[in-house]
């Protein structure tokens, strides 16, 4: 059963019993009202023939007078007179008017019996009749009380019913919004970020339509973000592929060519017999292979950073610094290394050495810095502290490409249930600093837990 159902079935069900109970007091009121009424009338009708029956012994015409004192009960609302002859039928009655609509019987019934008939005998039997009977009569009275029950119970249906439509219509216009959050929800169930709710209605419903708007506009930023990411670690590892068939062509070919070339000298000299200028040859081949060799390794040092599984955190960082030392020996590196790493899990090494690989990369290509300062700590609550900073130019404009380097950083190190900071100095240079708690699990195991 819908939520506005319910409030108009309870609403419905509250007015009814309190109608209801109206009914009950009004009835008992009417039926008090009532027997008052007749005992009254009653009490009215005995003390006038009681009276008259007091002359009647004096008189000269007592038919007559009797028949007088019946007639004064004519339209009377409370009792009918009867006139009873001496064999005690009614000789002479009363006229009392009928209601124009009676009540039904069960509504005469509710509202009481009415009071016995009282009869009193005619003194003397005078004019040879035997008593008067008077009867107590409520039909008028009963039938008002009908007409006016049935009055009330119109208005008050009819009131009802209006409140009900209007609580009916006032619920559907409070209950409207809600639908179409309803609708957007499961939009966003089904992966759809894009649609936003009017913000309007009740005041409770506009805050739940801001959040909804806010989480799907923060959905729909992330999944986009995402989506750039994935399109630029694509477009990396492209670059990266063609960075190293450059360097398999530029660097390998012509010493392969080389080593191909002296091998076919040697053979030449050989089938000439001039074996004294053999050795030549063969140092230039070793000269070649040895450089390939190099180039090999370092292709290999490119292609797997995950050296640090193998040699240790510390030496994965040394083999970085030594990678760009090489490249710009114009800048002077600082390390501050951790003396036992071999205690730091696995997970964290590879965040650290991802934040210092990142930083250390901006410092260089962003920054123009004189010197780099690298340094790791741990502190004595077991924070780990990751530092890169460097004394270039504080700010660079902002690289045409990307923008994904800090975001990748954060997420790293929010994963691993850590903070991240970055900036330009107040003195110039930009550092980058990551804390990480070590006994706190990751994001991903909390939310596990
Ligand atoms: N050490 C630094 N010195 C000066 N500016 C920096 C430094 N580090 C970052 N920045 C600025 O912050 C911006 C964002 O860096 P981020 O690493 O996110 O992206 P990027 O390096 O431009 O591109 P990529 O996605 O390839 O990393 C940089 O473009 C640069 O303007
Ligand atoms: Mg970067």
């Amino acid at each position: 059963m819908s939520l506005r159902a319910r409030v108009v079935a309870l609403i419905a069900a509250v007015l009814a019993v309190s109608m209801a109970l109206g009914m009950v007091v009004a009835g008992y009121e009417a039926r008090q009202a009532l027997s008052g009424e007749l005992a009254a009338g009653l009490g009215g009708a005995r003390q006038t023939v009681a009276s008259a029956f007091e002359d009647l012994p004096h008189s000269d015409h007592p038919d007559r007078d009797l028949r007088q004192l019946i007639a004064t009960f004519d339209g009377n609302r409370h009792v009918r007179a009867s006139l009873l002859d001496a064999q005690g039928r009614a000789a002479l009655t009363s006229h009392t008017s009928a209601p124009d609509r009676p009540a039904p019987p069960w509504f005469a019934r509710l509202l009481g019996a009415t009071p016995p008939a009282a009869q009193i005998a005619v003194p003397g039997a005078a004019a040879g009749f035997r008593a008067i009977v008077l009867t107590p009569t409520a039909g008028i009275d009963i039938s008002a009380a009908w007409r006016e029950f049935v009055g009330i119970v119109a208005v008050l249906s009819g009131s009802a019913a209006l409140g009900l439509v209007l609580v009916y219509l006032v619920i559907s216009a409070a209950f409207r919004p809600l639908r179409a959050l309803a609708g957007q929800f499961s939009r966003v169930g089904a992966g759809d970020y894009s649609g936003r709710v009017a913000e309007g209605g009740p005041t409770e419903l506009i805050g739940l339509q801001r959040g909804f708007n806010r989480m799907a506009a923060e959905l729909a930023a992330t999944t986009e973000r995402n989506r750039l990411l994935g399109d630029q670690l694509l477009t990396i590892q492209e670059e990266e592929r063609a960075d190293i068939a450059r360097d398999l062509h530029d660097d390998i070919g012509p010493h392969l060519f080389a080593v191909n070339m002296d091998a076919e000298m040697i053979a030449q000299l050989g089938d000439l017999g001039r074996h004294d200028a053999v050795p030549e040859h063969v140092r230039a081949i070793q000269a070649a292979v040895a450089h390939m060799q190099r180039q090999v390794r370092d292709l290999l040092s490119r292609l797997r950073p995950a050296r640090m599984t193998e040699l240790g955190l510390n030496a994965a960082i040394r083999d970085l610094v030594d990678f760009w030392s090489q490249r710009r020996p114009d800048i002077a590196f600082h390390l501050t290394l951790l003396q036992d790493e071999a205690r730091l899990p696995e997970a964290v090494k590879d965040v650290v050495y991802r934040v210092v690989q990142e930083a250390a990369n901006n410092a260089v290509r962003h920054g123009d810095p004189h010197a780099i300062q690298i340094a790791l700590a741990l502190d004595a609550d077991r924070t780990l502290s990751v530092c890169v900073a460097d004394d270039g130019v504080g700010r660079a404009a902002p690289s045409a490409v990307g923008g994904f380097g800090l975001v990748g950083m954060g997420e790293r190190v929010a994963a691993a249930g850590g903070t991240l900071t970055f900036g330009p100095d107040p003195g110039g240079g930009w550092t980058t600093l990551a804390r990480l708690k070590l006994d706190s699990p990751p994001a991903s195991q909390q939310a596990a837990a």
